[in-house]
Order: structure tokens, then sequence, then C-alpha cells
């Protein structure tokens, strides 16, 4: 078999198998908004189609190629597990490079975070959390923040903050009580009755990129030490350097009790997570020889995600990744939000790191109010395409709609952006930028056109 060729010769089918046997209606919306590329390679912060056009990646997928798409470190390091016919899960055995990755972990992760527990996915991170936080406090309740993101599975969405993924859902898992992000006097409401397992959060919202204020994380960690309640962290996707400090709750100074990431941590090759807990959280989840496998999975530990992480990690630490997103960041934070002082339709630009969101909003001019009107009127979540459809057809750049119902543009571009990199894609955003400042305008046509095809699609 020689799964390379059969790839490059059935290429040119991709959309119609994924119609056919994956999920149409997704292929429908890649078409409509003009993303239905072929992509044929990626290196870095770059992807190239099968017409030999470049794209650059600030979408770095969702969070997961911080260091960028095959790094050649990470894929050494792979070939070189393969070749070695690692004595891959055993089960009945403790593989070193397990150890290997765990001990690394630990001695990165903020304050006493000693246990490491492997999973595949973000979202598997967030249901053991919940699972350990319950255990070890003895209680129900679960704390989470409106517009909260902790992934789709059952107990991931009982503490999602969207009304869109948990529709048709109903019911999900009791005791769970959302409170506004950044509040915390809603938070202490909820936490004072003492029944409450676990406040669980995103340092920084992935839905909309909101930022706390600095003093929420600190006072957060304080209600509930207060009150007994675990705080889990979800650094699914701020993680491992995103927002410019190795986990974003380093920008605070704050330990949580349990620590979950994901994505980064693949080096965008092998699925891995990891739920970093507190000693005394994993010793009353694993507190006898009878529950030693309390929680357990089959591939969390799989050689191969191991080996990628460590070598991840090694990557993060000698091209000095943490400290050149948060310089990138800064830069573009900075170019961003002097745009925003020229282009009316930016309400805020907002974010840490290379983690950064772009909100528009009502515009003050008549004209460009009664384009954002009528637009609004058709369709609440169009408008930022008007943004990302034209980065990407005529700029070849990648980027992705924040949430839901927010009119913001999200940008994650892996770490690994040269400053060159962040120039082209803010040339390109002065310039769609400014077509979209046109009312009457293509920009404005466009999108309203797409508003219709999609309100006929229902
Ligand atoms: C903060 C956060 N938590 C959890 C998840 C779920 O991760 P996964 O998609 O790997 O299940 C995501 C995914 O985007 C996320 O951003």
């Amino acid at each position: 078999m020689d799964v390379i060729s059969l790839v490059r010769k059935r290429l040119s089918e991709t959309y119609a198998l994924h119609a056919k046997c994956i999920n149409p209606q997704f292929v429908r919306v890649l078409e409509v908004i003009g993303f239905n590329r072929n992509y044929e390679s990626g290196k870095g912060a770059w992807l190239v189609d099968a017409r030999g056009e470049r794209v650059l990646d600030f979408l770095a997928g969702f969070g997961v190629f911080n260091i960028g798409r095959n790094h050649p470190l990470v894929v050494r390091v792979l070939h070189e597990m393969l070749d070695s016919d690692p004595p891959n899960m055993v089960q009945m055995d403790a593989g070193c490079i397990a150890g290997l990755l765990a001990e690394a972990l630990v001695s990165i992760a903020p304050g006493d975070l000693e246990s490491v527990f492997f999973t595949n996915s973000g979202a598997e991170g967030v249901e053991g959390a919940l699972k350990f936080a319950r255990q070890a406090t003895g209680r129900r309740g679960i704390v989470y923040c409106e517009r909260a993101f902790h992934g789709l599975t059952l107990g991931a969405l009982s503490v999602n903050g969207n009304h869109e993924f948990r529709d048709r859902n109903e019911p999900l898992l009791p005791h769970c009580t959302p409170v506004p992000f950044n509040d915390l006097e809603a938070l202490e409401r909820v936490l004072r009755g003492r029944d409450v397992a676990a406040f669980i959060v995103e340092p920084l919202q992935g839905k909309g990129v909101f930022t706390p204020g600095d003093d929420y994380f600190p006072e957060v960690r304080r209600l509930c030490d207060r009150y007994g309640t675990c705080l889990i962290a979800d650094e699914v996707q701020t993680g491992l350097g995103r927002t410019g400090r190795m986990f974003a709750v380093d920008h605070w100074g704050v330990a949580p009790d349990i620590l979950v990431i994901s994505k980064a941590l693949s080096g965008g090759l092998v699925p891995v997570g990891a739920i970093l807990a507190k000693r005394w959280v994993h010793c009353r989840v694993f507190d006898s020889m009878d529950r030693c496998f309390a929680h357990s999975n089959t591939f969390g530990q799989n050689d191969l995600a191991m080996a990628a992480g460590l070598a991840t990690l090694h990557v993060l630490e000698s091209e000095d990744l943490v400290h050149r997103a948060a310089e990138m960041g800064d830069y573009l934070l900075t170019h961003l939000r002097k745009m925003a002082e020229r282009y009316e339709l930016i309400r805020e630009v907002r974010g840490k790191g290379l983690m950064i969101g772009i909100q528009f909003g009502e515009p003050r001019s008549l004209k460009l109010k009664t384009g954002w009107k009528l637009l609004h009127s058709m369709n609440e979540d169009i408008f930022c395409q008007m943004i990302t459809m034209p980065l990407m057809e005529k700029h070849n750049i990648l980027t992705q709609v924040a949430g839901h119902g927010l009119d913001t543009v999200k940008i994650l571009p892996p770490l690994v952006i040269e400053r060159a990199e962040a120039d082209i894609f803010l040339a390109a955003m002065d310039i769609v930028l400014a077509e979209a400042h046109r009312f009457p305008g293509a920009a404005w046509t466009t999108t309203k056109n797409l508003a219709l095809r999609t309100a006929r699609s229902a």
C-alpha cells in the first residue's frame, strides 16, 4: 500500500467523499465561504494547496500547532520511535516515556501540581478533571462560566456556556451552575453553600477571546480556598505558551488544583492530553491498590504520544517560543489597536500573546450603520465572514470566527511566526477592513448574498 500516492490520486475527490461519508453540512459551509481548498502539505506557519498557493495559517488547527506544522525535531523523534519497535501499551507495566513526560510537565507546571494523568483529547481531560474534583472533595456541584467551552462530550457539555452546543442534549449533568466570567461576586454567591466540588474555567475564554481583569484569578484562588472548592484551569487552548506564558494562569501567579492541557502537547502529530493535579487530589482518587484504575484509558500513555509531547516541550524551550509568543502577540495587538483607531467597525482588540480577538460592533456613520443593521437582521452570525472570507480568498490567510453571535474574528497563529508573517497579516487586514468600510460595496454585497444563501439552505 502506498498511502501517499493514493491520497495524491484522489485528492480532488476529497469534498465529495466528505459530503458522502462524513459531514455534508460542513462541506456546504466550506464551499459557500470559499474555504474548500485541497491542502497538500504544511510546514511551520504555512500550508500549501493543490494549486501551489501558500496559505498563512492563523488558525493553527484550533491551537494545536504552537510549534508550527511538521516540526523537524518532532518528526525525527517519531521516526526514531517507530524504528525502535517500542514496547508500546503493554498496559500491565509502567512505560518509561510516560514517566519522563510526566516529570517534564510537573517541572514546568504552576505551583505544586505533582501528579499527571494522560488523556487522548481536551474533552477527555475535562471529564477526568471533573471526576477527580468530585472524588477529592466528596461534593457534587460544579460551577462553570457563561460562554465557556470545555469540549463536547456529555460531561464537558454540562459545563459548556453556549446554548448552540447544549441544545438538544438536555438533560445534562445535574448540579452544574453557570456564572458570568470575570464576576467574583456571582462566583462567591454559588461557592458559599460549600457544596461545590469544582470551579472550572478557561483563563482566557476561547469563544470570543474574553480576558479577565488582573485581580480575577488571584481572588478566584482565594475564594476556592475559602470554600473548599477545587479550581480547575482548562488550559487546553491557552496552555504551552499560547498566551505568552507557559500557562495562562502564570500571568497572575495563580496555581490551580487541577490543570488540563492537550492540543499543543501533541506537536500537531499525535493526539495527547494531560490532567495535572495536586498530590492530595490524586491521592483521594487513587486511594488504595483496589482503586489503582479508578480512572483509566487505553491509549493515554501510548509511546508515540509521549514522545511527541517530550519533543514538543523541547522545541518550546529550545526555540524560546513562549517568549516569542509574548513578543509577537504584543506586536500584533499594538498594530491591530492602532488600526482600530482608523476603522470604526472595530469595537475592541483583546487577548494575550498569540490568542487575539478582534471584536466588531455597530458603527457610528449612517451608511455603515444601515449596512450593519441590515446584515444583522438577516443573520446574527454572518458579519465576520466579511473579514475571514476575503482574508482567505484574496490574501491566502486562514482565520476563524470566534463563536456564535459575537462578531469577533479570532487569530491563533503558530508561535513560530516571524515579524514578516505578522506584517503580511496586518497588511491584508488593513485592505480587508478598508473594503468593509465602503458601503454600499462589494464586501457587503458578497456577505449579504451569503446570508441569503444560508437562509435558503436552512
Ligand atoms: C478550552 C478548551 N477545552 C477543551 C476543549 C476540547 O478539546 P478536544 O476538542 O480535544 O476535545 C477545547 C477545544 O477547543 C478547548 O478550547
